[in-house]
Parts: structure tokens; sequence; C-alpha cells
């Protein structure tokens, strides 16, 4: 766990399975603990800066809160009332912030911009999501999987829709923890190909299988996990309508879960758009564990804050 100490977590690729075994083992610990009330403070007097360009609920409240629990205090930075706004640039942001602060979360349109910081900067950089990765999702989205299906080896993930952020992150999660994943997506929305070269890579050394196609019903036979995400993302609102038509087929729906196992479950990052990317009787039904997957963002992200920033 050591090893983790002072590092940045801004994309999967620089993380071993040792590395994210670890760190989920403490994302349980941590839960177990808030659960029996015996919380120690270890990051007490540590500063995390929060700095967001695009709106966030889940990733937001929960690095706040989980920083507080954790006996630190979190600062909320819009990127437009800070001096990046009017042309400071991110080299002095991050030397000057690193002087005050102990850790970083960015949410921010360009992972570009968040791989600039965290080379300026002394202290670690967390991704709270780009348009390339969310790796922190993932993270609390691996937790919830060993949770209800025990492991992740031997298991198939399937992803329905976009090829953004959700399917790159977790396309290489999969593929560094050993779990096998399918992704279906209309064909002008696949996932970008160098990330999925990554992901094979990785793959064929952790024996996991990374599989993308356009047939839906393919993706889904015999799947543990169906995972699906808007069809706009933050970002994309203008084309709503046209991803509308465009992604109209990939909808997880009570007849494409019945096409995966029995005993499946439902998985959404969310916010979710009901009739969308999904049918209510679906999101909201008994196979659906998405306030269990939202839960685990505070666990999954205060024990990587421990990590590292311990
Ligand atoms: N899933 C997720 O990151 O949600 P927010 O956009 O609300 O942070
Ligand atoms: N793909 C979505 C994820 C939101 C958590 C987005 O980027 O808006």
């Amino acid at each position: 766990r050591h090893r983790l100490k002072g590092r940045d977590f801004i994309k999967f690729v620089d993380y071993s399975a040792g590395d994210l075994f670890d760190l989920l083992q403490m994302a349980d610990e941590m839960k177990k603990s808030r659960n029996t009330g015996i919380q120690a403070e270890p990051l007490k007097g540590k500063t995390l800066g929060m700095l967001f360009e695009k709106p966030s609920t889940r990733t937001r409240v929960s690095f706040e809160a989980g920083i507080s629990q954790l006996g630190g205090t979190g600062i909320f930075l819009e990127s437009g009332h800070l001096q990046l706004g009017r042309g400071e640039t991110i080299a002095d942001t991050a030397k000057v912030l690193s002087g005050y602060l102990d850790g970083m979360v960015i949410r921010s349109f360009s992972q570009e911009l968040v791989e600039a910081f965290a080379t300026h900067a002394t202290i670690p950089v967390i991704n709270g999501l780009t348009d390339v990765y969310h790796p922190c999702q993932v993270l609390a989205d691996l937790q919830t999987i060993r949770e209800t299906k025990g492991s992740l080896k031997g298991i198939k993930l399937s992803y329905l829709g976009d090829g953004n952020n959700m399917a790159h992150s977790l396309m290489i999660g999969a593929a560094i923890t050993g779990m096998d994943i399918s992704i279906a997506a209309p064909d002008d929305y696949w996932p970008d190909t160098a990330v999925v070269q990554k992901a094979l890579a990785i793959a064929a050394y952790s024996g996991s299988e990374v599989h993308i196609t356009s047939d839906l019903y393919d993706a889904v036979r015999q799947a543990d996990v169906l995972y699906t995400d808007v069809w706009a993302s933050m970002g994309q609102e203008d084309e709503r309508s046209s991803r509308e038509v465009m992604f109209s087929d990939f909808q997880v729906n009570k007849t494409l879960l019945a096409a995966a196992k029995r005993d499946a479950i439902f998985m959404h990052c969310l916010p979710a758009h009901r009739g969308e990317e999904v049918t209510a009787d679906v999101i909201d039904g008994v196979q659906s564990v998405i306030f269990q997957q939202a839960e685990n963002r505070l666990h999954a992200q205060k024990a990587l804050m421990t990590a590292l920033m311990g």
C-alpha cells in the first residue's frame, strides 16, 4: 500500500492489478468502518482541492463528504472563479495550489489538462472525470461487482451504448483486473481505437476477454453485469436528439436483460435518463444495483485519498 503514496490517479493504465486490488480491499474496509461507526481520521489536517469545469452530484459530494469523514477539509473550486479563467497558466496554478493543498481532484473536458496539471503539481492529482476517462466511477463499480458477484475474474460485463469515458475506463479496469468485457455500440460510436488497443494488450497479459461489437445480443449473452450510460454526455447536449435516433436499438429494457444470465445485475454510473438508454422497469427493478454503486463512490474514494494522501 505504501507504493500508492504520493501518486496521481488519472488513468487506470498507470495502475497494476495489485494496486487496484489493494484499493478495492481498502474500500471494503472503509465501508465496514463507516457502517460500524468506528472511523479513524487518517487525513486529519489535510486539505483537498476540488476543481470542477462540469456539473456533478456524486463526485463532488462523495469527495467532499469523504475528506471530511477522514478528518480533512475539502475546498470546492469552480474553474470560472479562478484566475485560470483569465488566462493564468495550468503550470502556475498547479505550482501555487501545491503549496496550499495535499491533494487535488479535477473534473475537466480535457484529459490533457488534468495530465498537465499533474506534471506541474507536487501533490497527488485525481481524475474526477474527463471526456476520455472516469476511473473513480469504475473503482466504485469494481467494488460493487465484487460485493454482488464475489469476484471479478470469470465475470462478464456487457456495456451497451456510447463508446465514451465510461466505456474506456470500464474496458481498461476490466482488462487489468481480469474481468471479461463486451461492448456493443453503434458503428460510429465505438470506443477510441487507441484505448481499445491498450485494453487488448493488457487483457492478453491478464487473461481477460475484451470484445467490441455492433451486435447487442452477442454482447449480452451470458453476461453477469449489464451496464449503460447516457447517450449524450456532458458537453454533447446539442447532439441529444440525433443521438436518440442513433442509439435507440441499444436501450436496456426487459427483453435485453432477459438475454443475459438470470442473476445478472444492472449498473449505471448515473445520472440516468429513464426511457432513453434504460427503461424504468429495469433501472428501478430488482436486478438494479445503482444506489449501492453510487454509495460505493464514497468508500472507494476514501480508500483512494487515504492511499495517495495519507
Ligand atoms: N457518476 C458521476 O460521476 O456522477 P456525477 O456527475 O453526479 O458526479
Ligand atoms: N458519460 C457521462 C458520465 C457522467 C458521470 C458524461 O461524461 O457526462
